[in-house]
């Protein structure tokens, strides 16, 4: 099985989802190989949640990474979940269009992949704002 989608449903295990029971968990690997994961935590107040992904890119930021190379995202339904768009634009301020590969896990030894770029084309990014 692929290595990072794995590690994402390791994550994914350990997620807190008492109100969805929709289980995400995200693995992301730097240019140099260091995988950071995240699963969602969800809160009685909905919008506090953390989705999966961002914190998997938090821990990885807090630990000095900002390159990245893939993410594996994973639901406990192995549907092929995507990360949303929220969670798009959080990997876009760190990742270039065709830099990172996003690898869905459509359950046993099946995903899909996309770029960054075929995700969330047209992104606001810093440049934007130069
Ligand atoms: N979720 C994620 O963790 N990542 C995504 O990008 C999609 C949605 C979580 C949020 C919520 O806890 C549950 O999945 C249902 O939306
Ligand atoms: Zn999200």
């Amino acid at each position: 099985m692929n290595d990072l989608i794995a590690a994402a449903r390791d994550a994914q295990d350990r997620a807190h989802v008492p109100y969805s029971e929709y289980r995400v968990g995200a693995a992301l690997e730097t240019a140099d190989g260091a995988v950071f994961t995240g699963c969602n935590l969800e809160n009685a107040n909905y919008s506090n949640s953390l989705h999966a992904e961002e914190v998997a890119v938090a821990e990885a930021v807090k630990n000095g990474h900002r390159e990245f190379s893939r993410l594996a995202v994973s639901s406990d339904r192995r549907d092929g979940v995507t990360p949303c768009g929220m969670c798009r634009q959080t990997l876009a301020e760190f990742c270039d269009d065709d830099d990172l590969a996003v690898i869905c896990d459509e359950g046993g030894d099946d995903v899909t992949e996309y770029t960054l770029g075929e995700l969330l084309p047209n992104t606001i990014s810093e440049e934007t704002l130069e």
